[in-house]
């Protein structure tokens, strides 16, 4: 038997290394390998021999196995290989288009607001989207208890006390104050969080808050920085109208309303702003002496204006965007489109 398997070896190389195609190869591997094959097939008689043969045939019987699989699939690799070399390549066929990615239209318009308020003075800052009740809430002059606070539906952060995923981009305010004296001109942009959902609100989206700091400084002043900085944002020289509002953080405070990016007030049959010409764009106000106080300034040598406005917002008004879900779906016909 010991003859048979080196019969078996001898053949079975030859073989392999004779073989001109991978077919060839495939018939050569069933011939010696496959389940009824040569081998397979010698050493299914073992069980017939002296204990003593037993073990040495199956010994060379496995190395045999081993090494032939291995021969094999060798043999597959050169085989392969000569089949490619072998094949035409064309060297005139165009080079399939690279596809070329760009960032998210939320990053792109971060960055847009970043420069264009850089070029106002004003320097972008960003942080704690996971902070505590002081300045999401309490220094921004809500207090516990307060019914302002019914205004935001809050995510609470389990297992870490007074801590919530930020409702609004205004505990900004708060962290440089505490950490910078005035004059101060930042914006911040970046992620908060609400418990709402639909086709205008989701539970992440983005803000940008906007804060400055200094002495005499005015509803004018915060009329002119505003103008200025949505006509070049969205590409639209914009007429602002203030509406009075309530915000605890501001006295007075105001809704901010920029003429319609479509119409400028001329088609009474808009869809963007329904016919009045305006659309709400961004709540803003003076800085409450509160505020300042809390964040360690001297309310009667420093006032200031601050304002915060909506990404996704800004985007839809100057996109004309029905759905905010669009930007979160990753959609590649929609993000494509810009
Ligand atoms: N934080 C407010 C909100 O999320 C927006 C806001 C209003 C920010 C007035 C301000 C402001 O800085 O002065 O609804």
């Amino acid at each position: 038997m010991k003859n048979e398997i080196e019969k078996i070896e001898q053949e079975a190389i030859a073989d392999t290394s004779a073989c001109k195609s991978i077919e060839e190869l495939k018939e050569v591997e069933i011939k010696f390998l496959g389940r009824k094959g040569l081998l397979p097939m010698l050493l299914r008689k073992i069980p017939e021999l002296s204990s003593e043969d037993k073990k040495t045939v199956g010994q060379m019987g496995n190395v045999l196995r081993k090494n032939l699989e291995e021969k094999i699939a060798n043999r597959y690799f050169e085989l392969e290989d000569q089949q490619e070399e072998n094949e035409f390549f064309d060297i005139t066929i165009p080079a399939k288009p690279l596809e070329k990615g760009h960032h998210h239209p939320i990053s792109m318009m971060i960055c847009h607001i970043e420069e264009v308020f850089s070029r106002l003075g004003f320097t972008s800052i960003s942080g704690a989207e996971i902070d505590d009740d002081w300045h999401n809430f309490s220094a921004l002059n809500v207090p516990k208890d307060h019914p302002a606070r019914e205004m935001q539906d809050t995510f609470w952060v389990k297992n870490i006390d007074d801590h919530v995923l930020r409702t609004q981009t205004s505990n900004m305010q708060i962290h440089y104050m505490e950490a910078n004296k005035p004059p101060i001109r930042i914006i911040a942009p970046g992620k908060t969080f609400r418990k709402d959902s639909d086709a205008t609100h989701s539970p992440m989206f983005h803000q940008f808050e906007g804060l400055m700091v200094d002495k005499n400084v005015s509803l004018a002043n915060l009329k002119w920085v505003l103008k200025t900085a949505l006509s070049e944002i969205l590409e639209k020289e914009v007429e602002l109208r203030f509406r009075l509002s309530f915000f605890p953080f501001t006295e007075p405070s105001l809704e901010v309303d920029a003429s319609c990016v479509q119409c400028a007030g001329k088609n009474p049959n808009c869809k963007v702003c329904k016919g009045t010409g305006f659309l709400e764009i961004a709540g803003a106000g003076m800085v409450h002496p509160n505020v300042l106080r809390n964040a360690g300034l001297d309310p009667e040598k420093w006032n200031g204006f601050a304002f915060g406005c909506g990404i996704e917002r800004i985007l839809m008004v100057k996109y004309q965007i029905d759905d905010l879900r669009l930007f979160y779906e990753n959609d590649l016909r929609f993000l494509e489109q810009f």
